[in-house]
C-alpha cells in the first residue's frame, strides 16, 4: 500500500523516525509494537536536520529487508509534518522509543506538540529491552567512522552496507 490511499483497519501505529541507520534498539522497539497493534508503518525521515550518512532509498530498503517477513510492518518514507502523515495514512498512534530519562523531555515536547496539532493522534511510548538502553544511531555512525566493528549493534543488512562505507582498512573489515 502506498502513502494516501486510505486507511488501513485495525489499530495503526506509526514508528517515525531517521533510522540512520536502523539499530537493534530500533526493531526490538517495532517488534514490541507488533504485538500491541493491528499494522505498523515504520515512517523513515526524508530530510532529517543533519546530512544523512544513508539516502532515504537506503534507509527504507534496509529497513525493509530486516522486517521483509513480518507482513504486519510496512516501511515507507514520509516528508513534512508528522501528524498530517498519520492523518492521511489512517493512524490512531505514534510510537516512540525511551530509552532513558535523557530522551524524555525532547520526546515529551514533542509529543505535546502533536497533540496540540491533531488531538485525535496520540503517542505512545515504549522501552527497549536494557540492553539497547546505551544504544543510537549517533554512536554507531561515529564507531563505524573511527573504524569500530558494529556488528552487535545493527542487522547484518545495516553492517554490510556500514561495511561499503567503512574507512579502507578499518580492522573489523578486514576479518573476513
Ligand atoms: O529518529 P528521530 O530523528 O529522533 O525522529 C524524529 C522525528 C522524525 C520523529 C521528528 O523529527 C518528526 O516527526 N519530524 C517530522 C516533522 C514534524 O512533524 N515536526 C514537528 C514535530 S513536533
Amino acid at each position: 500500500m502506498t502513502e494516501g490511499q486510505g486507511a488501513t483497519p485495525g489499530r495503526v501505529a506509526i514508528c517515525p523516525g531517521s533510522f540512520d541507520p536502523l539499530t537493534n534498539g530500533h526493531v526490538d522497539m517495532i517488534s514490541r509494537a507488533t504485538r500491541l497493534f493491528d499494522r505498523i508503518v515504520v515512517a523513515v525521515l526524508v530530510h532529517p536536520d543533519k546530512a544523512p550518512l544513508f539516502s532515504v532509498e537506503q534507509r527504507v530498503a534496509m529497513t525493509r529487508e530486516v522486517f521483509r517477513e513480518q507482513s504486519q510492518v510496512e516501511v515507507d518514507a514520509f516528508d513534512g509534518l508528522l501528524v498530517e502523515y498519520a492523518r492521511r495514512r489512517g493512524a490512531q498512534v505514534v510510537v516512540r522509543g525511551l530509552r532513558a530519562v535523557s530522551d524524555f523531555e525532547y520526546e515529551m515536547q514533542m509529543a505535546h506538540m502533536n497533540r496540540r496539532l491533531e488531538a485525535a493522534l496520540e503517542t505512545v511510548f515504549m522501552m527497549p529491552s536494557e540492553a539497547h538502553s546505551y544504544l543510537s544511531s549517533r554512536l554507531v555512525k561515529e564507531i563505524h567512522r573511527l573504524g569500530g566493528d558494529v556488528s552487535a549493534f545493527v542487522p547484518p543488512t545495516v553492517q554490510a552496507h556500514l561495511i561499503k562505507t567503512a574507512p579502507k582498512g578499518a580492522p573489523y573489515c578486514r576479518q573476513t
